[in-house]
């Protein structure tokens, strides 16, 4: 029910800051905000990722020094991907449960000087496989249950290093259930899994794949796992069958272009919804920074915001810092 004008007149609670205050429906907070990481080998390096302006890929012994910010910010949580250098990509993603790879290396270090932080696991294996798809590849068709063996030991292996919570970010069927299985086997009851429910084949996430150098080797593309961007509906049976199968949280993925899914899936469950505002969109977003079509701190602030408005619960964001810093001073 609405009045209608002279009486009633919508610019009145827009009139001041204080009653603007009042009246927001929606709020960001530094608790919203999920830091991803880079994690590359070697020693004493950082690198910049020449297409994700201003975001920078770190060796182990960097990485407290790099995490400060977050902590003195109090960031909730980080979530790790490695670059993994070629010699230790095989077909089979192996690297994956080797318990001194780089995200169980970085785990060990996070949690000896950030305890409170917690640690998300991207759990998949592009990372570690030679030809850079997701899981294990037989006849050129990426094989599902094959690969959730697979997963499940990575998991199993982030769980041992000190990993708060498994994100699959794969998109094989059934894999929740069997992580889930397998961890609780192990007695990681608490071990939290925040699946990447309804992720699509986005060419988004193409400065990520220069980040963690898996953009070169892959051949082809993920459209056989990977959601159609065509597809809403679909999102919303991915969501159902995670939840069925375990997961405590959903990740939709990426952002921005598909706040119709967030919102979508907010009136349908209850379950608590990240977004990823993906690897593209930064790029996007810092492309115009850097131009001066779009003014920095405004920019960043309205686009996190609409993530909240679209029914999102936390964002995993490469401006969480800078985003941090803004909500702090304002
Ligand atoms: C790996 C993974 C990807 C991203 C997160 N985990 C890339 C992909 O699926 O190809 C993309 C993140 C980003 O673009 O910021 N499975």
């Amino acid at each position: 029910m609405i009045g209608s004008f002279p009486l009633t007149r919508m610019r009145r609670n827009r009139v001041d800051q204080a009653t603007r205050r009042l009246v927001a429906e929606n709020k960001l907070s530094i608790d919203d905000l999920i830091w991803p990481i880079f994690i590359i080998e070697g020693h004493n390096i950082k690198t910049e990722v020449s297409t994700m302006p201003g975001i920078k890929r770190v060796t182990i012994d960097q990485l407290a020094f790099h995490i400060e910010p977050a902590a003195q910010l109090n960031i909730p949580a980080l979530a790790l991907f490695p670059v993994t250098s070629k010699e230790k990509r095989d077909s089979k993603g192996s690297e994956s449960f080797n318990p001194n790879n780089l995200i169980c290396q970085a785990a060990r270090e996070l949690k000896k000087h950030f305890p409170e932080i917690i640690l998300i696991g991207d759990v998949a294996l592009d990372p570690y496989t030679s030809h850079g798809h997701d899981g294990i590849i037989k006849n050129g068709y990426v094989v599902n249950d094959e690969t959730i063996d697979v997963l499940a030991r990575q998991s199993i292996n982030q769980a041992n290093a000190g990993i708060d919570i498994i994100a699959p970010s794969d998109m094989m069927d059934g894999r929740v259930s069997a992580i889930r299985q397998e961890l609780d086997k192990e007695n990681f009851i608490n071990t939290r899994i925040m699946s990447y429910a309804a992720k699509y084949a986005s060419v988004y996430y193409g400065p990520f794949r220069d980040a963690v150098e898996s953009g070169s080797l892959l051949k082809g593309n993920k459209k056989t796992y990977q959601m159609d961007p065509a597809n809403s509906r679909e999102a919303l049976s991915e969501v159902e069958l995670d939840i069925q199968e375990g997961a405590d949280s959903i990740i939709i993925k990426p952002g921005l272009p598909y706040l119709d899914i967030v919102r979508r899936v907010r009136d349908h469950f209850n379950i608590p919804i990240v977004s990823y505002q993906v690897s593209g969109e930064y790029a996007m977003l810092m492309n115009a920074i850097q131009n001066g079509y779009l003014d920095r701190e405004q920019s960043i602030l309205e686009t996190l915001l609409c993530f909240k408005r679209a029914g999102a619960n936390a964002i995993m964001t490469y401006f969480a810092i800078e985003a941090a810093k803004l909500i702090k001073n304002q």
